[in-house]
This record gives structure tokens, sequence and C-alpha cells, in this order.
């Protein structure tokens, strides 16, 4: 044998059994009972609700004969606070498992339902450094099924839940591979209902997880960690997750504007979850990196910014995708130099010269803010922006072209505006 112990050749592929299809959703129960869960709780928020997909949900598990408590006021991108909310409800309740039901904003809610109801700690305990102490879950947890309403995030196959914490005007989370839900039930069906606007900053979303993953710091090119439980989850491009990555793309590609200006076309609906399911096992090992690490203060530091359309409008918001995707053109002129070929490729996949001009592209068609000036940010709000981006180190990493203080106050300066 003949390995540099310096460097790190080892992939890890960690991910979460899928079922995936039209009606794939009719067969939560089989999920339920094979776990031999009698009582669970359905987390979802208020919105779904509204529209009656939680009653159809719930009826489907009460039929299998499983009890189910529903916790239905999750927040539209969660806050310390309404998860600490979650918490207290689920105090003295004799929870088997968890049903996680809509975005990534439920999943990641449940997510940390079962992480703090399993190991009870002040919130900040296992959130991520240097925002909090950063203390390893300390084994498993409960069973979590996780019912993705939304063609997004991918959280239902990922090891991170991602919160606001409101009075540091940021998002960061908590990351560990016991945080994996146990099974995703991906079911393109339960989208036709999203909203246009959540269509496009949902699915842009996907299009960030795949081109930064496929152009991240390949894992090859980083030390080799002292053991295996110091790898950390994001591991950087790699072989197996560049399948994902790139399919992604094509997908989002070819299918995120029908899916937009169609909301009932089924084949467009079908293969956006497709692509977001493949980001989310392609970005769960792989990683993002600069223009999520500078979509979080961007959504933490909003003032009064409504996307029109939107289902929750009580509240200044820029949703998550939306806050990554006015960052990307920027961000990808930025990463270019370090990774020529990739960028090429993915670009071609979106049938551009470049990754910036196809992303306007899409932004444009897809009646996307045209960059932060559009969400309220003037130039200066770069100091402030940019120390909540430099924050995001776990992201930072990743990337496959160091990045300064200096360099990210001039891709936050390129992403004020780009048509
Ligand atoms: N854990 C992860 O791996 C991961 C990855 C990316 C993003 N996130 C986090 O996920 C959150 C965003 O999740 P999201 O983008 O999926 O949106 P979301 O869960 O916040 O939902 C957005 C809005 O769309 C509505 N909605 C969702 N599905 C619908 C449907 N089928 N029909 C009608 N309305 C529907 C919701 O009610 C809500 O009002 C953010 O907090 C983000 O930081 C987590």
């Amino acid at each position: 044998m003949n390995l540099d112990s310096s460097v790190n050749e080892i992939i890890v592929m960690e991910t979460v059994p899928i079922r995936f299809g039209p009606g794939a959703v009719e067969e939560i129960g089989y999920e339920l009972q094979r776990r031999r869960l009698l009582h669970v709780a359905l987390v979802t928020d208020p919105h779904l609700r509204r529209i009656g997909l939680v009653d159809r949900m719930e009826t489907s598990i009460r039929e299998t004969g499983v009890t189910v408590e529903v916790f239905d006021q999750v927040r539209a991108e969660p806050t310390d606070r309404s998860v600490e909310a979650a918490l207290e409800w689920q105090q003295g309740r004799a929870i088997e498992g968890y049903v996680a039901f809509g975005g990534g904003s439920s999943i990641d809610t449940a997510k940390a339902m079962n992480l703090y109801g399993t190991y009870p700690a002040p919130l900040l305990e296992y959130v991520n450094k240097p925002v909090g102490n950063g203390r390893p879950v300390p084994g498993p947890l409960k069973p979590l099924v996780a019912v993705p309403t939304t063609a997004g995030t991918g959280s239902e196959s990922t090891s991170v839940l991602i919160l606001d914490m409101v009075d540091l005007h940021l998002k960061t989370g908590v990351s560990h591979p016991y945080i994996r839900p146990s099974v995703g039930i991906v079911d393109p069906l339960l989208t036709f209902t999203m909203p246009p606007v959540v269509t496009a900053s949902c699915g842009l979303d996907v299009l960030c997880h795949a081109l930064e993953s496929y152009v991240s710091l390949s894992y090859d090119a980083r030390p080799r960690p002292a053991s295996p439980a110091e790898r950390p989850p994001y591991i950087g491009a790699n072989p197996i997750a560049d399948l994902f990555s790139v399919r992604a793309v094509a997908l989002t590609g070819a299918f995120l504007r029908r899916a937009y200006f169609n909301p009932y076309d089924r084949e467009a609906r079908t293969q956006m979850m497709l692509a977001a399911t493949l980001a989310g096992f392609g970005f769960g090992n792989a990683g993002v990196h600069i223009p999520h690490a500078m979509g979080y203060p961007v959504a933490g530091m909003v003032r009064d910014f409504r996307a029109a359309g939107y289902p929750d409008v009580s509240r200044p918001q820029v949703p998550h995708g939306m806050s990554c995707i006015v960052n990307a053109p920027a961000a990808f002129r930025y990463t270019l130099p370090a990774q020529p070929e990739r960028h090429a490729h993915a670009a071609r996949l979106l049938g551009a010269d470049d990754i910036p001009t196809a992303l306007i592209r899409l932004m444009q068609d897809l009646d996307m803010p045209n960059g932060l000036q559009a969400l309220g940010y003037t130039e200066d709000d770069i100091p402030a922006l940019t120390v909540g981006a430099m924050k995001q180190q776990r992201l930072l990493v990743n990337a496959p072209r160091p990045v300064t203080e200096t360099d990210m106050r001039r891709i936050f300066q390129d992403a004020m505006r780009y048509w």
C-alpha cells in the first residue's frame, strides 16, 4: 500500500432510503408500520393546513391504525423562537416518531423536535460553531419520515437543519449524520399547489445545490481527517455526488420554467421533484458554499422585503432559494477560475456559455429580484452582509477558491444588480 496519509482520498456517501413517484405518499402507512410506530407527531405548517393537504395526510395516517398528534405551527424559515415553541408543544407527549410534512421548514422543525426531544439541551448546544457550541449529537434519534411538499431543499435526505437566529440576524444550523430522516417519501403530486413564487424560489435552490456541489473544492484536495468521526458531513465534489449534481442541473434547466408557468404539468413537476431529490443526495455529501453562505445574512438581515405571491407575507422575509440565487451569478463569476471545465460543463447543461448568463436568464424568466438592491439592500449594507457571510466558515471551506473578507465584499458588490 502506498497511502499519502496527509490527503483525504476517501469518499463517504451517506443518504436516506427514498420512496419516489406520483402516489408515493399513499404508502406512508407501510413505512410507519414497518417501524412499529403506533403514535406519531405530524409536523407541518398553517398554510398547508389551510389548503387541505394536512387533513388528507392526517386521515391516511389514521387509516393505518396509527394515532397522530398534529403540530401545524411551523414557521416558514424556522427561527430559534419558532423551534422553542415546537419544543414546548411536544413536552409531556409520548411521541414515538415524527412525520414531517411540508417544505424544508417543516422537515427542519421536525428534525429539531426529534433532536432536542431525544437529547434535551439548550438550543445553542448542538448549533454549529462559532454561533453555537457545536456539540456532536450524542446518539441515534427517533424515526422520522420526511414527506416534502416542495421541489426544493432535499432536506428529506440531508444531515442538517437550518435555523434563523433572530437576535443575531443570521441563519445557521445543526449538522450531524444522526439528523438524517429515516426515510423520504417523495411524491411530486404534492407540489402541484405550490404558488409560482415558491416553485421558482425552491427550484432555484435546487439549482444552487447542484451547481455549488459540482464546483466545490474536490474531496481529495483536503487534508485527511485524524479519524473518521472528524470527517465533516460536507466532503466536497466527488465522483459519486457528481452523478447526482450533474443530472439535477440538467433536469432543472429543462423543467423549472415549465413547472413555473404550468403548475399542473405533471411531467415538469415530477422531473423537478426528482431534481430536488438528486440535488439533495449530491449536496448532502459534497456540500454548498459561497451562494448559500451569502444567502444566510441576506435572509437574516431582511428589512421590508415581502415576496409577491408568497403564502405568508405577514412579515418581511426573503425565501431561502431567492436569498441564494441573488448571489449566485456573482459567486460563480468568482469561482470560475478555480474550476473552469466544471463551470463550462454546467453552463452547457443549462444551454449557455457561462453559468452567470444562464442564471440571469432564468432569474428574469422566473420574475426573481434583480440582485440585492431589489431586496432593499444598499452598498452601505455590504460590510454587515460580509460579516454575516464570513461566519459561515463551515460552508466557505468548501469553496473551490479561498474567500477573504475583501473578496466577499467584492462579490456582494457584484451581486447588487444584474440587468
Ligand atoms: N435541511 C436542509 O438540508 C435544508 C436545505 C435547504 C434549505 N433548508 C431550509 O428550508 C427552508 C425552506 O424550505 P422550502 O424552500 O422548502 O419552503 P418552506 O417549507 O419554507 O415553504 C415555503 C412556503 O410554501 C408553502 N408550501 C410548501 N409546500 C407547498 C405546497 N405543496 N403547496 C402550497 N404551498 C406550499 C409553505 O406553506 C410556506 O408558506 C429554509 O429555512 C431553508 O433554510 C434546509
